[in-house]
């Protein structure tokens, strides 16, 4: 059996949230990710009749039952992954009746999944119904794009008219725009349902005043999709700073965009 620290999944997975931390997104635990694995990938690791512990979810995951995650520990720091991934991740798989966790690796100082689990395992869930192919569930704190939600209507249209008018690609990049959800308690099975809810109609739902959440097919195609929402929330700061911008791209230029690259956009925006 191979050895698991050595494994691909793994190794991508520290690396991205070492560049999450790098970025400046994930401050002391802030963040958590959430990466669907394949029962081949973990096989090929780890004994799948080893159950290390179990771990009560809290809601019911049935949906879900058999499936194997790589998930963050909580009040673990992004930037310790890549030196220390078995104190600060684990992999575990949603028992037959959906209920707990079967802790197969990981958390080993005793330690458990991110305390945002509900949000991860709910979004999960809502996106698998709309993409069979969707991996990764991603929450982070982008600077940029939390000043903007102190800024800026918290409303879902206007919010993605504005972003698909900071950078000429955003509109490319995520069509679907974005959804925005108002603060709300972080940690809860409330926000999880919430999130989820939204995630089904837009693979960026922004938690207003906290964060982000993505979803998509693999790591690099998620940390992607943050760092451009991240970018155009970083644009409308500075030109907001600089007494807000004179030039914009039309929505007759958005709709070039969209025939050009031939997108499926979101309705009611341009
Ligand atoms: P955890 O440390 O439980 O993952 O929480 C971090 C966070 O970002 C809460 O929203
Ligand atoms: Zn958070």
């Amino acid at each position: 059996m191979k050895n698991i620290l050595e494994s691909k999944f793994l190794n991508e997975y520290c690396a991205t949230a070492a560049n999450m931390y790098r970025l400046g997104w994930d401050e002391r635990n802030g963040g958590n990710i959430s990466y669907l694995l394949t029962e081949e990938e973990v096989k090929e690791v780890l004994d799948t009749d080893k159950v290390v512990r179990l771990i009560p979810l809290g809601f019911d995951a049935k949906e879900l039952a058999g499936k194997y995650f790589l998930v963050s520990g909580t009040g673990k720091y992004f930037k310790n992954f890549v030196g220390d991934p078995e104190n600060n991740v684990g992999v575990f798989r949603i028992s037959a009746d959906g209920q707990n966790a079967e802790l197969l690796w990981g958390y080993a100082d005793g330690g458990r999944f991110t305390s945002e689990l509900p949000a991860h395992l709910m979004s999960h869930i809502a996106r698998l119904r709309v993409d069979p192919t969707n991996r990764v569930v991603m929450h982070t704190h982008p600077t940029n794009l939390l000043a903007m939600t102190y800024m800026f209507d918290l409303d879902t249209v206007k919010f993605t008219h504005k972003l698909w008018q900071m950078n000429t690609e955003c509109i490319v990049v995520f069509p679907d725009g974005v959804e925005v959800l108002p603060w709300m308690l972080c940690g809860t099975n409330e926000i999880g349902e919430a999130t989820a809810e939204k995630i089904a109609l837009s693979r960026t739902v922004i938690w207003s005043m906290h964060g982000i959440y993505c979803a998509g097919h693999d790591l690099d195609e998620t940390f992607g999709l943050v760092e451009t929402v991240e970018k155009a929330a970083q644009i409308y700061m500075m030109t907001e700073a600089c007494g807000g911008a004179k030039n914009l791209i039309s929505d007759d230029q958005l709709k070039l965009l969209a025939k050009r690259f031939n997108l499926t956009y979101r309705d009611g925006v341009i």
